[in-house]
């Protein structure tokens, strides 16, 4: 099918928006159990980076399944997909300039390293947030856990779906031992350099 697509180049193009922008662009991946503070490190790690006059945008499992990827499941092969189009999407928003912050469980290992190949490494940061099942069971923001054990929810990730955790992730935050505080300078400084025009 592809033979007969033949991309057009456009002018405006991103070396263009960062120069514009001041910053460079990337993607910043939180991966982690559900309930584990994926989204609520990113949202306080997206308001420090917008205070700072970064774009920004930030794409979360939650909301995503509701839209653009609302007839995706959570089987094996559903979850690749939503990852594979998310990655996508980054890409696109990489390529408009913006600093990408994106919270998805994501828990096979071989979609994230593709989102690493769809992105190139250079602009793919991975952050493990790293909290056991026992503390996301006993937070149980969502009640979602205690569905699962009743059986109510099939392929949940902790409980009857694997996770693979990240063997060398670029951050690690411990939400059991570091304070939420820590954990969102740890990633702004980490990611502070990276932000600088090349
Ligand atoms: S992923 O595995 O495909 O990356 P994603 O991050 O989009 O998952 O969605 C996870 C969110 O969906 C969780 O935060 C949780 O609120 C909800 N959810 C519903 N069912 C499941 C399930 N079986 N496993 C994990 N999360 C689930």
């Amino acid at each position: 099918m592809g033979k007969h697509i033949i991309p057009h180049n456009y002018q405006v193009t991103k070396r263009d928006r960062i120069e514009s922008n001041n910053h460079n662009s990337f993607l910043l991946w939180f991966t982690g159990l559900s309930g584990s503070g994926k989204s609520t490190i990113a949202n306080l790690v997206e308001k420090e980076l917008f205070k700072k006059g970064i774009s920004t945008y930030t794409l979360d499992g939650d909301n995503i399944r509701k839209g653009i990827n609302n007839d995706l499941t959570f089987s094996p092969e559903d979850r690749t997909e939503n990852i594979r189009r998310i990655a996508e999407v980054s890409n696109l928003m990489i390529d408009a300039g913006l600093v990408v912050l994106a919270a998805f469980v994501s828990p096979y290992k071989k979609d994230r390293e593709n989102i690493r190949t769809i992105v190139k490494d250079v602009n793919f940061v991975e952050v493990f947030i790293n909290t056991s099942v026992e503390e996301c069971e006993r937070r149980d923001v969502k009640g979602l856990y205690k569905k699962a054990r009743a059986g109510e929810i099939k392929n949940m990730t902790g409980i009857s779906a694997p996770y693979e955790a990240p063997e060398n992730p670029d951050i690690e935050i411990h939400t059991e031992t570091e304070t939420i505080e820590d954990s969102v300078k740890k990633i702004v400084e980490y990611i502070t350099p990276k932000l600088s025009r090349q």
